[in-house]
């Protein structure tokens, strides 16, 4: 079956990166919000200083706004999960029936914002959020433990919203991951990252590996403040 609409759960930076490149490579794309009508009403910029979401519409015609389960229900293969981290589990399992034998492409981190540290890490943004789950855990593991029927692949992860559909915007032959435990979805999201722009694609193996690529996030972090805002990046694997 070619995939013709996809669904992208979330209404963030990186949400509107995926829906406006998806829509312009010719997708039917779908994207879900907690309230479409909330979201619409909305006239401020969200947290992030991202426009209301109703000027990105009205720029990106053509996008679709639903609940997270029309969404869902409207893509015929893949959902690209963009909710915040610490909510992303109890927002999907919320939605498994219009998941179910989906592939889910997860680029969450599960940040955990405020929490009491006893090491807290100061940045020029305030203090880094923690990461829970960590180490022993992810939470595209979480994910996939909570909707055993849909077919999680951890991705996009390791890369900021403007050069994940763009790699060719900081040089282009930089390394995307991607970890899961079902090879046609790991070969159906490798198709899609290829439409992106990826030419180097590294599998990392099954999703446990998502432990890896999250708590990369950190790094991702430090490194961002060293070279400052506005500097895009991204990492080589030299082999
Ligand atoms: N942006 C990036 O460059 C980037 C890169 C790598 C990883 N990430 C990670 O990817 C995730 C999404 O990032 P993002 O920047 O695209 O968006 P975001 O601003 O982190 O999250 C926005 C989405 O989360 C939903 N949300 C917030 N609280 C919720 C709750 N209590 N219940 C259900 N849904 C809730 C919002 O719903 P509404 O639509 O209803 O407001 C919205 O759709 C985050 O974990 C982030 O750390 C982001």
């Amino acid at each position: 079956m070619k995939t013709t609409k996809i669904a992208v759960l979330g209404t963030g930076g990186g949400g509107r990166a995926h829906a406006a490149k998806l829509a312009a490579l010719g997708y039917e794309v779908h994207v879900g919000t907690r309230d479409p009508e909330a979201t619409l009403a909305r006239t401020e910029p969200d947290m992030m200083g991202n426009p209301p979401y109703k000027q990105f519409l009205a720029e990106h015609p053509g996008i679709h706004l639903h609940t997270f389960a029309d969404a869902a229900a409207a893509a015929d293969e893949i959902v690209i999960n963009g909710i915040d981290g610490h909510n992303a589990v109890t927002a999907l399992t919320a939605i498994a029936a219009q998941l179910a034998g989906k592939t889910l492409i997860d680029y969450a981190v599960p940040y955990l914002y405020g929490a009491e540290m006893e090491h807290p890490w100061p940045t020029p943004f305030g203090t880094m959020p923690k990461l829970d789950p960590c180490d022993t855990d992810s939470l595209a593991e979480q994910i996939q433990r909570a909707l055993p029927n849909v077919k999680v692949v951890k991705s996009f992860v390791t890369q900021e919203q403007d050069t994940v559909v763009n790699p060719r915007a900081i040089g282009g032959d930089h390394t995307m991951f991607l970890a899961g435990n079902d090879t046609e979805a790991k070969k159906t999201v490798t198709d899609l990252l290829t439409s992106y722009g990826w030419t180097d694609i590294l599998d990392l193996g099954p999703l446990v590996a998502a432990r890896g690529m999250e708590m990369y996030a950190h790094m991702h972090g430090a490194i961002g403040m060293a070279l400052g805002i506005g500097n895009h990046f991204g990492v080589k694997i030299v082999r």
